[in-house]
Formats: structure tokens, sequence, C-alpha cells
């Protein structure tokens, strides 16, 4: 239990024997709150946020614009607090455009990705007028050239490159290799950057990459961006401006107790490799910002001894935080009650209770005694936590809960059963007061 601190940062640690988020303890907030729940601190993030601002802008000139990555983590409170630290907004649909903007993120600070934006979509964008739009193919920049002409505008476009770089990350999150979805191929770059030059409904303002998420080796990094060094040389031999870099996001956290990707490392490849090329800069780290400023807390609903393994089932499950179900991801697990020092730990399988094995947090795993009723916290859930969540098995997803110098608010409630089933709609021959009898008629 001893690496609590350095799992989740200093944000969350034991105080007087309760796991507490800046001081709050989270049994408290049980109590208040009910289970499950995710609760975020302010400070971890901002943290966060602050060290990587801090390490990109030691390493370039200009300052660059660092747009925290939506999709880990969309909740008007996350973002609206980021905003207040001056970040932007990496967004990858039009509800994430929505919600930055909701949040008050100013639409100079937005920038849209994604392989399939609709027309839909990029009307949004131009007409939020926002700071740049990542087109991932040659199809999709026709697309926008026209809609952007019909709406009498020009988008500013960077064209996102497909490195072929192996990120060396989970094949499901993996996104630079040339069999992956995204981007366009490194050797037709020139080709549609001379195209894009060419749209009146197109202002080119350079590239963008962004290889995989939760990378820890930092090799992939250099290599994609000396592979987008060599390609802005290449066009600017041709005569083409290259003035702006969108560098992705994908800086990796630790999940276990690990030292964490090197952020100075991260930095100096940056000044090696991009500093030279004298452009403006855009990052989008989402998971390297929240992943270790939330948690997800969780109770034990029974203890459950099978023929070879001990299973702890809790409240929360794959449908409240799917990365274990989904990429096999380890998350660090401890008890809220903090654990006598001489605990001995037994292995256990912590499990949800939703209808299928992959609902499994954690296998063999060393934790000290427990029972039911204890409070268990599902640590690193901060990112592609809460934005994955269903109502799987009409299960209402996890309540989140922020807290901030010793104070709590809840951010999102907990959806009642009612509400999740007032959701659907029967059709006219089953809705009619008894029924029109056409339904049951039809077998
Ligand atoms: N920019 C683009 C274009 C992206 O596709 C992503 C993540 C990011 C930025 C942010 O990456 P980050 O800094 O958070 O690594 N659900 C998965 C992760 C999916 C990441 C998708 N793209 C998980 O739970 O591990």
């Amino acid at each position: 239990m001893s690496d609590a601190p350095h799992v989740t940062g200093p944000a969350f640690v034991y105080g007087d024997g309760v796991l507490r988020a800046e001081g709050v303890a989270l049994n408290t907030l049980a109590e208040e709150v009910g289970t499950p729940f995710y609760c975020y601190s302010t400070t971890a993030m901002s943290r966060q946020f602050e060290a990587f601002s801090a390490a990109v802008n030691g390493a370039l000139n200009p300052a660059p614009l660092v747009c925290f990555a939506c999709k880990s983590n969309s909740n008007q409170a996350v973002l609206a607090t980021l905003a207040g630290l001056g970040a932007g907004a990496d967004v990858v649909s039009g509800g994430e455009l929505a919600r930055a903007l909701s949040a008050g993120i100013p639409p100079s600070k937005i920038v849209f990705s994604g392989v399939g934006k609709s027309v839909a979509e990029m009307e949004a964008a131009l007409d939020a007028g926002i700071h740049q739009i990542n087109i991932e193919s040659v199809e999709e920049l026709a697309m926008l050239d026209e809609v952007a002409r019909r709406l009498n505008r020009r988008a500013t476009v960077a064209l996102r490159i497909n490195p072929d770089v192996d990120a060396g990350t989970h094949e499901k999150i993996s996104t630079g290799k040339a069999e992956n979805k995204f981007g366009i191929d490194l050797p037709h770059a020139a080709d549609v950057y001379t195209r894009a030059a060419g749209m009146d409904g197109i202002e080119l303002c350079g590239l963008a990459v962004h290889i995989g998420s939760q990378l820890t080796d930092l090799a992939p990094f250099r290599e994609a961006f000396s592979r987008v060094a060599h390609l802005v040389g290449e066009l600017r031999g041709q005569g083409y401006q290259v003035h702006r870099l969108d560098l992705g996001g994908g800086l990796g956290i630790s999940y276990d107790g690990g030292p964490p990707p090197d952020l100075d490392g991260y930095a100096a490849i940056l000044a090696d490799e991009i500093a030279p090329l004298e452009c403006e800069t855009i990052f989008e780290p989402g998971r390297f910002v929240i992943g270790n400023a939330g948690v997800l807390v969780s109770r034990i609903v029974r203890i459950k001894q099978g023929m070879s393994r001990r299973f702890v089932i809790v409240d929360a499950a794959m449908n409240d935080l799917l990365r274990p179900a989904l990429y096999d991801a380890h998350h660090h697990i401890l008890p809220v009650i903090e654990p006598a020092g001489d605990a001995v730990l037994k292995d256990v399988d912590v499990v949800g209770p939703v209808c299928e094995t992959g609902d499994t947090f954690a296998e063999a795993r060393p934790l000290a005694p427990l029972e039911t009723g204890d409070l268990l916290a599902i640590c690193s859930a901060g990112a592609y936590g809460a934005v994955m969540a269903s109502d799987y098995n009409t299960r209402p997803p996890a309540a989140e809960v922020l807290v901030a110098d010793g104070e709590h608010a809840v951010i999102r409630p907990r959806f009642e059963v009612k509400d999740i089933i007032a959701r659907d709609q029967l059709p006219p021959w089953l809705s009619a007061p008894g029924g029109s009898g056409k339904g049951p008629a039809r077998r």
C-alpha cells in the first residue's frame, strides 16, 4: 500500500487511516454520494497540465497552445477547470465541440481532429470559427473545401500525416502505423499538400501527427517528429509555407507505480526535432493531464469463494470503467480504509456484477483482507473512464465528484433507472391505450 502516493500523486493519499482526495475522505464522500463514483482532484489535474505546459514551453518558441483532449474526460467542470488555466481543447465530434464551447474554451483555442467528420460537424466548426481543423484524407479535404466555399469561409487546416511509426502501445490505441485508419500516408502527403494549397475553401497552415496513446517509450515520438520535420523541409523546399505543427497527445502515465514517462526527455526530443523548424505548435494531451487525477470508488457487494479463486464483487462494473475489459488495462486498487502495515496480502479477483467474464478489474491481485461493505478505490481512472461509460445492464453509470482545496461538489449526479427507461419510446402499435392489439396479433 506504500506505493499509493506514487501511483496517484499526492492528491490521493492516506490521512488518519482513510484515503483522501486533497484532504476529503473518500468514505465520507461515499456516504454522501453513494457508490460507485468517480472522484477527481483539481490539484492533480492542474499540476499535470502545468507541468506539461512548462515542459513544452521550455522547448519551443513561440509558446505552444496546449489543447486538452476532451475525449479523455469531457465533464464540464473538468473542462472549465482547465480552461481557467489557459487550456484549449482538442475535440473529435460535434458533441465535444459543443461541450468545449459551453465550458468556456474560446473557439480560437479549439482544434478538431478525427477521421470521420460529417458535413454537419464541419459546418459547426466553421460557424464557431475554431482555430484549426485536422484533415485526415484527401476525400475529407475535398468535402471540407466544398462545405467552406458554400458557407463563404476558408477553413484553417492542418494535414494529419500517418508517419508509419509503431507507437509500441496497445494495438487498439495505436494510430500511427500505415495499416491504421488515421492520417494521410507519408508518401502521399506532399501531393495532398499541393492539392490543399490550391483550394479556395482551405487555408493551409501546416501538419498534424498523433501516433497513439499511452506511450511510455519516447523513441517512437522522436521517430515520428523527425519524419514530420523531414516532410516540413521537403514542403518548404517546394516553396510551400508550413508555419504550424500539431504534435498530438499520447504521452503516457504510470498505472502500476512504476516511473512515469519522462516529461523532460519528451521536451528534449521537441527541442531537437521541432524547435529548429520555428513553427507555431499545438499539443493534445489527455491522459497525461487527467489520468492520475481521478479514482473510481466502489463498494464491495459480496465476497465469493470459488473453487480456485476468491472473487471480490464490487458495485462498479465494466459499464463504469471499460478499460480493463477492452484493453486488459491494469489499474491499481487501494482499500479506502488504510490496511494495517502488517496486513497479510491475499490474491483476489476484483470483479463487477455485469454478466460477462470480461467484467473483471483485476485478476490474482494481492490485497489486504477485505469484507463485504468495504470501499475500494480503482486508481488512475480519470482518463477514458467516465467518458466511456454506458448503461449496459441498465446500470446507471457512476456519479462524478470534483474536489478542490478541501471542498467537494457533485459534477454529474447518478442517473436514475427511471430516467434511463424513459429514454425509450414505444411505437404507436404498442402505446395506444390498452394496446391496439396489433403487436401481439402479429405473432
Ligand atoms: N489527439 C488525438 C488525435 C487522439 O486520437 C488522442 C487519443 C489524443 C490526442 C489524446 O491522447 P492521450 O494524450 O490521451 O494519450 N480509450 C483509450 C485511449 C484512446 C485514445 C484515443 N485518442 C484508453 O482508455 O486507453
